[in-house]
């Protein structure tokens, strides 16, 4: 392991002002977002879609790298093109989703357990040679009433979560560690920070067992909110605070940065959470974005499979991962919707 090789890409992926784009969307994934705005469910429209968003006009400007998909990372456009190439050429940084798949936990139907530790040494050492950088898992975790999480969940995530990471430093790949807790349900906001900060003290706690080097990963939490059902809603301001205090106790500040997950929320809500977590506290590390749907989303349903609307889709690309690149300075604003 080149050690300050990846402390250097750590830092890198959470340059001022840029984010990564997460188009790592399994086949499964891609199709269930396909079909939601009729787009064919074929490798050919994923091979389009994954062009379009790879090929967008100034997309380096606000994003220092995009996380593939197997199939991506091994794939080239229509016109021949490896998909590596076009992304090293337009100056990203290219990273890998490494895990298989959240799957029921033993005993435990409600409760995910991300797989994907067999064979995955090997996989990360093809996966470096190909040119990749960074590596994703991702481990969920489901809340509902005061029941769940259980332990059993949220610590068979975190040990999975910590092995990932100190096979990826091996293979020389920065991990990025993403710990997702759903928004799905009717918690409160409070009991989002508890079950938030809960799993990431268990994630770090593992992560140092496991010998990783904090200095060389990124973290990939999702943001504190209360749960889609929740009545009480909250302001951006509330969201951001709830979110820094609950990060502030958990991550450690060698960690160079954070990268936030959307989760579903709209393209605008995650802009102005995102912004408001940098109009006031400090913080230690780099406050960035990994969205894939609050990004995607709008140029998705602006492309609908044509190829005529390609210039529109990444332009609405483009408006997105600038609005978030302005939250990154605090200076993004409602009026930047409708300019
Ligand atoms: O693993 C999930 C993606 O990397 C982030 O997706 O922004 O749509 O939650 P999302």
């Amino acid at each position: 392991m080149n050690l300050q090789a990846l402390i250097e890409t750590a830092h890198a992926m959470v340059a001022a002002g840029k984010g990564l784009l997460a188009m790592d969307e399994s086949n499964g994934t891609c199709n269930l977002r396909f079909a939601a705005v009729g787009i064919p469910e074929t490798l050919e429209m994923r091979r389009d879609w994954r062009a379009l968003l790879l090929t967008a006009p100034g997309l380096r400007e606000c994003i220092s790298g995009v996380i593939l998909y197997d199939e991506t990372i091994r794939q080239a456009g229509s016109d021949g093109t490896p998909f590596l190439q076009v992304a090293r050429d337009a100056g990203l940084l290219v990273g890998i989703k490494v895990d298989t798949g959240a799957r029921d936990l033993a005993g435990r139907p409600q409760e995910k357990v991300t797989e994907g530790l067999d064979g995955l040494r090997e996989r990360l050492k093809d996966y470096a040679a190909m040119g990749a950088r960074f590596a994703k898992w991702r481990s969920v975790i489901v809340m509902d009433g005061s029941h769940l999480p259980t332990v059993a969940c949220t610590s068979a995530n975190a040990h999975a979560l910590a092995r990932y990471a100190a096979l990826c430093q091996e293979a020389g790949l920065v991990p990025i560690v993403e710990s997702d807790v759903l928004m799905a349900g009717t918690h409160t906001l409070a009991r989002c920070q508890d079950v938030t900060g809960a799993a990431l003290r268990q994630v770090f706690e593992q992560l140092v067992r496991q010998g990783v080097v904090l200095e060389a990963m990124v973290l990939k939490p999702n943001m504190v909110i209360e749960g889609l059902d929740c009545m009480a809603r909250s302001t951006a301001q509330e969201v951001a605070h709830a979110t820094l205090q609950c990060l502030l106790r958990a991550v450690p500040a060698a960690v160079p940065g954070v990268l936030f997950l959307s989760g579903g929320q709209s393209g605008e809500l995650a802009s102005s959470r995102l912004n408001a977590m940098h109009q006031g506290q400090a913080r230690p590390w780099s406050l960035s974005f990994s969205f894939a749907r609050a990004l995607q989303q709008p140029a998705l349903a602006i492309w609908a499979g044509d190829s005529a609307n390609r210039l529109a889709a990444q332009a609405a690309l483009m408006h997105r991962a600038r609005c978030n690149s302005a939250a990154m300075r605090g200076a993004y604003d409602d009026a930047m919707e409708t300019l």
